[in-house]
């Protein structure tokens, strides 16, 4: 999605722009720009393509100055062109925008009886013509922007300058994520804090609705005009642990990752052999009264939900619902009493999962019902964490592919975290049972560990995809998820169709697919559903199919031909989701780099969904 820097300091910024933008990539977008007010000018430049494309014609044109505004677009409205690009000027007012202006249609008709001529097919022009019109009867740039944030409806975050307010730079925040880095003699903004962690670890994360003026020397945050007080706070994350260190990509170090996120995620709840009894405290007279669960989430989240549906009904007799948070915003679900709402998110400003949480919310307060609210996430600024009542973290650190891998295999972990606690304040697991899992989760980080060694033989696999159009994954119970999710891997960073199907199914349809050139991955933990999952192998074989199995090294299922094998270390079934994330991840890496694709930044893609 768009992501935005801007500052105001005391020395030239456009390598911090420019270098704020790099850090923002991998939020996905087609075009950047930049705009510096210099001199009584707004200086501009803007480029389709990567920021590179951007910061060759800066160094070319020279430009220079010390209060700016920079971006990188992700086409809403309009085509990815120059045109198109942010800044939009109006007069010497220059805008920046992250989100969708829903009304820009009726107000651009306004604007353009006033006379203005729009240069572009954005909806982010009426606002720059909208604060240039407000400059008209007021000489304060913050007040004209006051005056037009009113008038505006969607989700955005925003940033303006203006040639005759060369010393301050305005923001606003309204549905789309933006945070203030402080700095000593000079302040920043950003759609992420990650684009300005080599300048400052101090942060003000600014609220809904909030609209504030930064100078060199002054923060101030407003709301309804009136001044605010919001905190400043420093943030534990360092420049390492954004940067690819000795791997060629970011997946790459963050599939690694994972024995390390998975620990860390799990040591904030458990002592050697139970859970600590501060995990979820403050949530157990909230676990008492639910009587079910709701989760909602998007795409690889999404995964991660259902795998916990099995988990919630199989392990403590809870039921659970899961649905994709953008059906689940419109079909007017019914809002039952005493639910536990989970949002499952990565970044926790998913627009649709956002969106469905606050209709949630309001239907639940208008209906007078008791329901409780959580989320899953990774980002504890997040949006969501702080919109829901509770919040469990993904101890992942920063995930930058746009591919999720560690932030996945966390949600996993964190999610059986939550199984066990409410299934201890319900008394509805036995502690032995309780035990056993908790010993496997320990054990679980040794186990991709291990995992992690059959790089080598996941390479030469996907060797044999490099030419391939489509691809099948199946598995049954918890692989079912673990399936869709290789799928949704593989055609996101190769390119490769494919599709995830609960093997049972094979014959209800897909089968009619396969034929000789038709890879089928397969996922076979030993569970008590391999034998079932063995016929399904013989009916893709005696079709042609050609079968690419990741199988438990007690399974029995040996390579032979047409019939690939990568044995994978033994672990308990129910945590086998976790375990088996790592191959159809190492899979599809390597089959997007032999194909050449762009493997952080997949075409049409972004990391954070902030818009629907
Ligand atoms: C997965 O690889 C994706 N990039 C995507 O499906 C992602 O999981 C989805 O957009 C949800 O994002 P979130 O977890 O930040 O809410």
């Amino acid at each position: 999605m768009c992501g935005i820097v801007g500052g105001v300091a005391e020395r030239n910024i456009i390598n911090i722009l420019i270098e704020g933008l790099k850090r923002l990539e991998y939020r996905g977008y087609d075009s950047a720009g930049v705009a510096l007010i210099n001199q009584g000018q707004v200086l501009r430049e803007r480029r389709v393509g990567k920021v590179v494309n951007l910061e060759h014609a800066v160094n070319e044109a020279n430009i220079e100055g010390s209060l700016g505004i920079a971006h990188t677009r992700w086409a809403t409205h309009g085509k990815p062109t120059e045109n198109n690009a942010h800044p939009h000027i109006s007069g010497t007012v220059a805008v920046v925008h992250n989100g969708i202006i829903e009304n820009y249609q009726e107000l651009k008709d306004n604007l353009e009886s006033l006379g203005y001529v729009f240069t572009s097919q954005t909806d982010t022009e009426v606002v720059a013509h909208l604060i240039n019109d407000a400059l008209k009867s007021t000489s304060s740039l913050l007040t004209a922007v006051q005056q037009v944030v009113p008038q505006l409806k969607g989700a955005y975050a925003l940033g303006i300058v203006h040639t005759d307010h060369p010393d301050e730079l305005i923001t606003v925040r309204e549905g789309s994520p933006l945070v203030i880095g402080v700095g000593i003699g000079e302040n920043f903004i950003s759609s992420d804090q990650l684009a300005l962690l080599p300048i400052t670890n101090r942060f003000i994360y600014l609220e809904e609705g909030d609209i504030a003026r930064l100078t060199r020397s002054s923060i101030e945050v407003f709301v309804e005009g009136q001044l605010v007080q919001r905190p400043v706070k420093e943030l534990d994350a360092t420049v390492s642990t954004v940067s690819k260190g000795e791997y060629k990509h970011y997946m790459l170090k963050e599939i690694y990752e994972q024995p390390e996120a998975i620990q860390q995620t799990i040591s904030q709840a458990l002592n050697s052999n139970a859970l600590r009894a501060d995990f979820l405290a403050e949530a157990v007279a909230d676990f008492k009264s639910i009587q079910q669960i709701q989760i909602i989430a998007c795409g690889t989240s999404y995964h991660a939900g259902m795998i916990a549906k099995y988990w919630f009904e199989q392990l403590i007799d809870l039921p659970c619902q899961v649905e994709i948070a953008s059906e689940f915003r419109y079909r007017t679900p019914v809002i039952v009493n005493h639910t536990l709402y989970i949002c499952i998110s990565q970044s926790g400003e998913t627009a649709d999962t956002l969106a469905a949480l606050r209709d949630t919310q309001q239907r639940a307060l208008a209906k007078n019902l008791n329901i409780v609210t959580m989320t899953i996430c990774n980002v504890a600024t997040s949006s969501m964490v702080r919109e829901t009542k509770h919040s469990l973290l993904t101890l992942a650190g920063p995930e930058i592919g746009v591919a999720s891998t560690k932030a996945f295999t966390t949600q996993l972990a964190a999610l059986m975290l939550l199984v066990l606690k409410i299934g201890q304040v319900k008394q509805s697991i036995a502690v032995e049972k309780m035990t056993t899992i908790i010993t496997d989760l320990w054990h679980t980080p040794k186990v991709i560990l291990d995992t992690l060694q059959q790089n080598k033989d996941i390479l030469r696999l996907s060797e044999l995809f490099v030419e391939k159009q489509h691809c099948l994954f199946l598995g049954r119970g918890t692989e079912f998820p673990i399936a869709l999710e290789g799928a949704l891997k593989l055609k996101e960073i190769s390119y490769i169709h494919a599709e995830g199907y609960a093997a049972g199914e094979l014959k209800h349809g897909p089968l009619a697919l396969v034929d000789n050139d038709m890879p089928v991955v397969i996922l076979a933990p030993q569970d008590d559903m391999l034998d079932k999952l063995k016929s399904n192998m013989e009916e893709v074989q005696a079709r042609g199919g050609e079968l690419f199995v990741f199988a438990d090294e007690n399974s029995g299922i040996k390579g032979k031909d047409r019939q690939h094998v990568v044995h994978i270390p033994s672990i308990s079934p129910i945590l086998a989701p976790i375990v088996y994330s790592i191959p159809v991840q190492l899979l599809s890496y390597h089959v997007a780099v032999l194909r050449g694709t762009d493997v952080d930044q997949p075409r049409n893609l972004a990391k954070s969904v902030t818009v629907e």
